[in-house]
């Protein structure tokens, strides 16, 4: 197995450190609080969510249930991404627990022709107090097992685009009627999530523990990486590791991604060449969707994310030198064109200085 995972979690073993994120987020929840998880997209959120479960999994009296919003555009999608998931977890006695609950929010159960994996239908649709009443079944259920929860909702933001009023009243009244269960909220955007927890007069105001995590430690990441490598009896110096892991901005997915591409390759020693040869053919086979990216942007945007990629990270751009050193004439043709790139999400800001996000696109920006 390739020890570099891109997409899922497998178990410690293969997961680089967040010793100290996962200790406090466990901490919280068992002293009775809830967490809200924020990073940069692709910094590790979702890993970090299931690093947790992993280190819980064995505990007796303790049910773990991921629920990924992702996908969700109303309440009832929530409902039903929260019922999948219940019922994915009782799948083996789900006869004798979960029939109340299902008819309880008017649903059955139906099975994947393929897979054989159960998934909840309605038999509503658009009718608010049958949703109304389904969140309550579903919490009605969770309160009567003599299990306690810990339930992590990831990209928890989306609620904030669901149609229906009140959204996060009615499940911030839900959620703080169980006593006994506690909540990770997790997402990328930490404008929208932080206003949520924390502006006085919205109903998650200081409702949960507030944890934003950046980079891995690099000496760690490269350890881990050089680890694994020897494992395999592949042979790389700890010094090429270490200048990928820089180069890549210490940014998990994409080393994560980098290295599972090396390891991919058979040769049993890697050098300077092949770690090369690699990351250029990544950034070639990415090639025909950075080329789109000139149809979707405009030229301005595009030349101003050209020189953002190219100084690697920007703190004003639309100061005097970088305007001379790109050939920009004017401040609020950039303030304009950044607003939109940041919205688009093909830039980020952090610790006030601006990324491309796609930092393979960023590379390949850097050589065009
Ligand atoms: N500490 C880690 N060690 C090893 N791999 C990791 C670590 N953290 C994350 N990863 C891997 O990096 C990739 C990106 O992480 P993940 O999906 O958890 O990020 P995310 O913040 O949830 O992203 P998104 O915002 O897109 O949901 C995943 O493949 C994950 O397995
Ligand atoms: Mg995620």
């Amino acid at each position: 197995m390739n020890p570099f995972q891109i997409t899922d979690y497998i178990s410690s073993e293969f997961f680089c450190d967040r010793t100290k994120e996962t200790q406090k987020i466990i901490s919280a929840l068992d002293n009775g609080r809830n967490v809200t998880l924020t990073s940069i997209r692709r910094m590790g959120k979702t890993g970090l969510i299931k690093n947790v479960f992993y280190r819980l999994k064995s505990r007796k009296n303790l049910k773990l249930i991921y629920v990924d919003i992702l996908k969700t555009e109303d309440m009832n999608d929530f409902i039903k991404a929260f019922a999948d998931v219940l019922v994915k977890t009782e799948r083996h006695n789900f006869m004798k627990k979960l029939s109340k609950l299902i008819s309880g929010i008017r649903g059955k159960i139906i099975f994947d022709d393929m897979t054989g994996s159960p998934e909840v239908v309605f038999d509503y649709s658009d009718d608010s107090s049958a949703t109304e009443q389904s969140m309550n079944k579903i919490f009605e259920f969770l309160a009567e097992q003599k299990e306690k929860y810990y339930i992590a909702f990831d990209e928890f933001q989306q609620i904030v685009n669901y149609p229906e009023k009140n959204v996060e009243a009615t499940l911030r009244t839900f959620i703080q009627g169980q006593h006994k269960d506690r909540f990770i909220f997790s997402g990328s955007s930490k404008h929208i999530l932080t206003s949520m927890f924390n502006d006085y007069g919205r109903p998650f105001y200081q409702s949960s523990d507030q944890i934003n995590f950046t980079r891995l430690d690099r000496d760690t990441y490269v350890n881990f990486i050089h680890h694994h490598f020897k494992l395999h009896k592949k042979s790389i110096d700890k010094s090429l590791i270490s200048e990928y892991v820089e180069n890549l901005d210490v940014y998990t997915f994409y080393v994560q991604y980098f290295f599972n591409r090396l390891f991919e390759s058979r040769a049993g020693k890697i050098d300077q060449k092949m770690t090369h040869k690699v990351f250029m053919e990544i950034l070639a086979e990415r090639e025909y969707i950075y080329f789109g990216y000139r149809n979707i942007l405009t030229k301005f945007q595009y030349k101003l994310l050209k020189a953002i990629a190219k100084e690697g990270g920007v703190k004003k751009p639309n100061s005097g030198e970088f305007m001379k050193r790109h050939n920009f004439f004017q401040q609020s043709s950039i303030n304009k064109a950044l607003k939109s790139l940041l919205e688009k999400e093909m830039v980020y800001n952090e610790d006030g200085e601006y990324k491309v996000y796609d930092l393979f696109l960023s590379k390949w920006l850097e050589r065009a």
